[in-house]
Parts: structure tokens; sequence; C-alpha cells
């Protein structure tokens, strides 16, 4: 798609939209103006917020096994990364939908889609958030980096509207303190709403941190293609991308007993883990040699990952 395009025109876009979200959002017409800004968008963002939904969607479905989403609505679907993710994390097809008040970024979610059989039905329908926005009930919802584009009213409108039509919503931000600051605020409006934290959280007491001494987020690994680092002038074969997210629901849900919170620290020996405990607060624990299998798994733990990791047997 991106061929269709002079190449000084999709570098332009890349460039433009960069500046757009280091700006002023929320921003009241889309940003996604064109043709050139949404295969910009797909080709140097999408991989990104694809890995960071895929991420937080295999956590929330570990806390969920055995249920798969009858039904999916991506708000703010934009090109369509979280449908790609859902189609990723549970096999079969169901109904999906994706809203967006920008119909360029529909139009390629589309056909995009078509190289996508678990997406061959999916709906892409023009909408705009906000009080007025009326949603058809679903099983899933999700808001992957949405929230930071919109006014608080229409950011609370939003999540309650989402509380009262589905029954799984996950919500993913940049990992940044104001993208944790916009999800602790869903979180708080979701368990008020009756929600139970599936993901990441292991409890759905109050987030243990101070607000304003850290923010809680994990990091994708996302594989740049030669199309991605041409558009974004890399050269790194990968980026991390860092997000924050939660994954709520009215399901049954079986959080993880904790959550590794930071990268671990591989000693000599020894692994230092900073968890996120069921007893509601931060914690660091060192798992050393003297703990066997324990110590194994340590070793192969990841930011992110639930712990102690389930057994295998
Ligand atoms: C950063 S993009 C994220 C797109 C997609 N969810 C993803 O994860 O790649 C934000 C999306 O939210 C949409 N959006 C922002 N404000 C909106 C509004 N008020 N109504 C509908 N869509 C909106 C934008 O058009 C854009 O597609």
């Amino acid at each position: 798609m991106l061929d269709g395009l002079p190449p000084s025109q999709a570098a332009g876009a890349v460039e433009r939209l960069i500046a757009a979200y280091r700006g002023d959002t929320p921003t009241h017409a889309p940003i996604l103006r064109d043709r050139a800004d949404v295969a910009a968008y797909a080709a140097y963002r999408m991989p990104a917020t694809f890995e960071a939904v895929r991420s937080a969607l295999a956590a929330f479905a570990d806390a969920v096994p055995g249920w798969v989403p009858g039904s999916h609505v991506d708000i703010g679907g934009g090109t369509g990364a979280a449908t790609w993710a859902v189609t990723d994390t549970w096999g079969g097809t169901r109904p999906v939908t994706v809203l967006d008040w920008a119909e360029p970024a529909l139009a390629l979610g589309r056909e995009l889609a078509a190289a996508n059989p678990a997406l061959a039905d999916a709906r892409w329908q023009r909408a705009r958030i906000g009080s007025a926005l009326a949603l058809e009930p679903a099983d899933l919802l999700t808001v992957s980096y949405v929230l930071n584009e919109l006014e608080e009213s229409d950011r609370t409108a939003l999540v309650d509207t989402a509380a009262a039509t589905a029954r799984a919503v996950v919500i993913v931000e940049a990992g940044t303190p104001a993208g944790y600051a916009r999800v602790i605020e869903a979180r708080d409006r979701l368990i008020r709403a009756g929600f139970e934290v599936a993901a990441p959280c292991p409890h759905s007491a109050a987030c243990p941190i101070v607000p304003g001494t850290d923010w809680c987020h994990f990091s994708a690994r996302v594989p740049r293609s030669s199309l991605h680092r041409r558009v974004k002038g890399g050269t790194l074969a990968y980026e991390d991308e860092k997000f924050s997210y939660v994954a709520a629901t009215r399901l049954p849900a079986e959080p993880a007993p904790a959550r590794v919170v930071r990268r671990p620290q591989i000693r000599k020996g020894q692994v230092l883990l900073d968890l996120c405990g069921p007893d509601e607060e931060l914690c660091r624990t060192t798992i050393t040699k003297r703990h066997g299998d324990l110590y194994k798994a340590a070793r192969d733990t990841d930011w992110g990952s639930a712990w102690p990791p389930e057994p295998t047997v």
C-alpha cells in the first residue's frame, strides 16, 4: 500500500504523525486525515500497537482459561491492530466491529484485513467517541492507544459505556506516566462498575504505586521489517514498545498470583524479581540457585510475566 505513494509523502506523513502524537492531544478533528497518513501509521505504529495489545491479551487469556470471546468491538480501532491481536490470541471467527471517526483509517484497515480470513466479515464503521456513542453488547471490547486522544469527559463516558455493554474490557495506553494514569483512572471506573481486574494486577484493590513516584508499564518487542525501517529511518532490527494496560471482566477470572513488574536482574547465582503481589504491595524477591527449579524458572521469566509460572506438568 505504501508502494502506491511517493516515498517522500510516506516519510513526510510519518514525521507529521510523530509530531502530532507528541503534541497536544486531544484533538478536535482526526489526526489520521488521508491515505498517506494511514499508510504511514500502519507501517510505523501499527506493528507496535499490535504487539502491545497482543501482550495484554495473552495475560488476559491466561486469567480466563478456556474462555473465547464470542464477539469483539474495537473502539478507536484505526487500521485494526487490535483486531489482528484478538484473532492471533483466540482461534476461530466471531463478529468483529471496528469503530473510528477517521474514514481513511477504516478503509485501509479493511484492505489489510482482507489478508486475514478471521476478519473477512469484520464491519468497519464510522463513529465518534463521546456521550452519544451507542455500543451493541459485545463479549470483548478493546480500546488501544485511544484514551490519550480524548477529552476527560469523553474518556469517562467511553469507559462507562464499555462497562455497560461488554463482558471483558481491555484498555492499552502508552507506557508513560500519563498513559499509566489514564489506565488507572479507567481501572477504577471499571471496578466501580462491578468488574474484576484479570491482568496485569493480581487483585482488584487499589494500585500500590504511590501516584507520581512510579508507573506500571511493560515492554513488547517489535520486529522491524525493512519497510518499517524505511519509513522510520531506523537501523535496528527491533524496537521495544512500552505500554500500560488493564484487562477487566465480569467473567470469573484467575488473576496471576503475582506479576513481574520490572526487567528481572540476573546476577551470579541469583535473580532479583520486582513483583506486584496479592497482598496489594510491591516487593523484591531474590531467587537463588538453592531454589532449584524455581531458580531456573526465574532465569527464564520476563518483565510482565506471571510469577510463579504455572507448573508445566
Ligand atoms: C493512536 S490511534 C490507535 C489506533 C488503533 N487502536 C491502534 O492501536 O493502532 C488512535 C485512534 O483513535 C481514533 N480516535 C481518536 N479520537 C476519536 C474520537 N473522538 N472518535 C472516534 N475515534 C477517535 C483515531 O482516529 C485513531 O484511529
